[in-house]
């Protein structure tokens, strides 16, 4: 890393400490700092000692391991090989008899606002029944089964009913296209599709099932022999003879009762797709013991789990924190989790905030983009603020999937936690299965902006292109030096490329993050700068794009939303391109010229002027996919003034890329 890197990093520290309630503390899992470092001690001290007593504390083994780390395939690793479980068992079955039999373990709101809420007994039920409707259609213990449903209890019961019987499933989030679809059904050889006719956002009905039939009519999906349908709306469905079933059909006169099927720990529970930094998406396959052991025991570190807690995680089931933090690790921790169909800002931006008040929910995770925009809606709309609703209920909030910029991070703090309320700033990733590195609600000082410290067992650490360890202050590349038991399998019929792209050789065997990141030099905080990819090179000064974003947001008065990319250049090698959301209409002309002057100058003076952006253009908005990630590579495809070739069929707004293209 070039010295100015870390000189950029030094001008961004952030000096405000937020130490954690008294109160909080006194009854928190892990009470206190000194905790947190005995059990971190623990597992320095002890490595597989640790692990195994927590495996053998927080599940249920139908055949207990004998072995914790198989280390003799590097970096194949596994993990409890030869213990026997069931996923679904352990989410459901283990609370019968125990006074979570009864507990709500669902309160599901509908987009129109409909509530249902199911018990665990009544879970238990469901997904045995769906398990049975299954088995019916001849589908067994290794076959893969992809579900592309929208947010809805069903969805969870068919995840939780796929567990049940060994099939793995692979979730395919609902806002994906029919190509996208076609992809992972032919990657993954589905052998079935569960889907819904269509789903309901933002009072809209949107379909699912021609989508799904579109998919597998584009050909390769020939292992495709049954497609389920959950009726969720009224509206008819084309339903193809033979291969197409109703799932309400299926399920009737189907037993409540399903003997769980016991799978090896290493059994692959799950295969989700995620974009990586080339090629095609990569099926990344989780196991079943390793990873439901990391998803209970981080819903009680990290959320510091009690009884009473109202638990809602807003990711949608499509990606990884829908997995672990909605369909298993609540569940597995016998938590009560509101599930939410809908979309934030419908009717309107307050939704959130009503629900909270509405359910009485306890512990809130979204995620910085939502934050952000409903900031921006309760700037210019009053009503939709949070201090119209009562959230006094709130004991903890949690933010994930990207960097948090220190402004949103003290709006969220000041006026959804009412200044009470703990962040856990939580970084981990689809392949890390659960948190990595995230701060404890019950001791750690919070520092706004950074992720703090490494979960007890996590070994991350902050290395240069050799995997030697850089000192505090410094960026570098965040690695993983040891193993996890939730971490990443293997990509799915691809394990080339998954040592290749986790395990680098020249990192000494470290697991390679794919982000950049630096420690503060007072407390050895970890602060994500963003993918490496993302790093721009600026006449050989590396920059974090993050970092200027968070300069531009960090001009409050001006900018609500930013995203910065890089553009090949001459003279420099690479040039800074920002995309701006102001917080006014949109300008033009000499105006739109002087506002970027202006920020021009904002960014020089907050962290220098080699991070001057060449270009700033704005919009009314950011390209986004459904699930509200910035889409950088078609940021950078505008900046570069290329023709839009990828598909922009997943963008929720394609209308804002003309505006943004357009130079001031
Ligand atoms: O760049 C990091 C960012 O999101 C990436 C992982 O994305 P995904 O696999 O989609 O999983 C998202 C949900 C876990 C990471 O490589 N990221 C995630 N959480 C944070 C974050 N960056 C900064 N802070 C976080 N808390």
């Amino acid at each position: 890393m070039a010295e100015t890197s870390a000189a950029i990093s030094s001008m961004l520290v952030e000096n405000r400490v937020f130490e954690p309630h008294p109160a909080l503390v006194a009854q928190a899992r892990v009470s206190g700092m000194d905790a947190y470092r005995a059990l971190c001690a623990e597992a320095e001290a002890d490595f597989e000692g640790f692990w195994a007593r927590r495996a053998r504390e927080l599940l249920h083994w139908h055949k207990p391991f004998t072995q914790v780390l198989d280390e003799s395939n590097k970096p194949f690793y596994k993990w409890f090989q030869d213990g026997e479980l069931n996923a679904s068992y352990n989410c459901l079955d283990r609370h019968m008899g125990t006074p979570v039999e009864n507990k709500t373990a669902i309160i599901f709101e509908a987009d129109d606002g409909a509530v249902t809420r199911v018990t665990y007994k009544e879970v238990l039920a469901r997904v045995s029944r769906f398990a049975n409707a299954l088995k019916s259609l001849g589908v067994k213990k290794g076959d893969r089964v992809v579900i592309y449903m929208p947010m809805t209890i069903e969805g969870i019961v068919a995840m939780q009913a796929c567990a049940r019987i060994g099939a793995t499933h692979s979730v395919v989030f609902g806002g994906f296209s029919a190509g996208a679809l076609k992809d992972r059904i032919q990657d993954a050889g589905a052998v079935a599709v569960i889907t819904a006719n269509f789903q309901m956002r933002g009072g809209k009905e949107l379909p699912l099932k021609s989508i799904v039939d579109e998919a597998i009519g584009m050909g390769g999906c020939e292992s495709v022999r049954h497609v389920v349908v959950f009726q969720r709306t009224a509206t008819a469905c084309n339903m193809v003879a033979g291969r197409d079933v109703w799932m309400h059909e299926l399920l009737a006169g189907q037993s409540d009762e399903c003997p769980p099927e016991v799978v090896g720990a290493e059994h692959p529970l799950f295969i989700l797709y995620t974009s990586g930094s080339t090629g095609k998406p990569k099926g990344v396959q989780h196991s079943t013991g390793g990873y439901l052991l990391w998803a209970k025991q981080t819903m009680l570190w990290t959320f510091d789990l009690k009884d009473s807690d109202v638990f809602w995680c807003t990711a949608d089931i499509g990606w990884i924190t829908g997995h672990t933090y909605v369909a298993y690790g609540p569940l597995a921790a016998g938590a009560t989790q509101i599930v939410f169909e809908g979309v934030p800002t419908y009717p309107n931006a307050g939704r959130f905030w009503q629900m909270i008040e509405r359910h009485g929910c306890t512990i809130f995770y979204t995620a910085p983009t939502a934050i952000r925009s409903l900031i921006k809606a309760s700037d210019t709309d009053e009503k939709v603020h949070p201090k119209n609703w009562n959230l006094s209920t709130l004991r903890i909030l949690g933010s994930v999937g990207e960097p948090i910029n220190p402004e949103a991070w003290m709006w969220y703090y000041k006026h959804v936690g009412g200044e009470r309320c703990p962040i856990v700033d939580t970084f981990w990733q689809t392949e890390t299965g659960g948190h990595m590195i995230t701060p404890l609600p019950g001791a750690t000082p919070l520092v706004p902006g950074s992720c703090t410290l490494p979960l007890p067992g996590i070994f991350a650490a902050i290395v240069d292109e050799q995997g030697n360890d850089m000192p505090n202050g410094q960026g570098g590349i965040l690695v993983v030096k040891k193993p996890w038991p939730s971490m990443i399998r293997t990509i799915w019929g691809d394990p080339e490329r998954f040592k290749k792209s986790y395990f680098p050789e020249e990192l000494k065997g470290y697991y390679l993050a794919g982000d950049g990141a630096v420690r503060s030099e007072d407390r050895g905080y970890f602060r994500i700068t963003g993918r490496i990819d993302d790093v721009l090179n600026v006449s050989g000064h590396r920059m974090g794009t993050m970092e200027i974003e968070s300069a531009l947001v960090a001009k409050t008065d001006l900018v609500a939303e930013a995203a910065v990319v890089g553009r090949p250049d001459d003279l420099t090698g690479e040039a800074i391109v920002a995309f701006v959301v102001l917080k006014r209409p949109l300008p033009q002309g000499e105006e739109a010229k002087q506002i970027a002057n202006e920020l021009r100058n904002w960014v020089a003076k907050e962290i220098g002027p080699i991070a001057k952006p060449k270009d700033i253009r704005f919009g009314e908005n950011l390209p986004k996919t459904r699930s509200g990630k910035i889409m950088r590579r078609l940021l950078r495809a505008i900046a570069r003034g290329e023709a839009i070739t990828q598909d922009v069929s997943t963008l929720e707004n394609p209308h804002i890329l003309e505006q943004l293209a357009r130079n001031n």
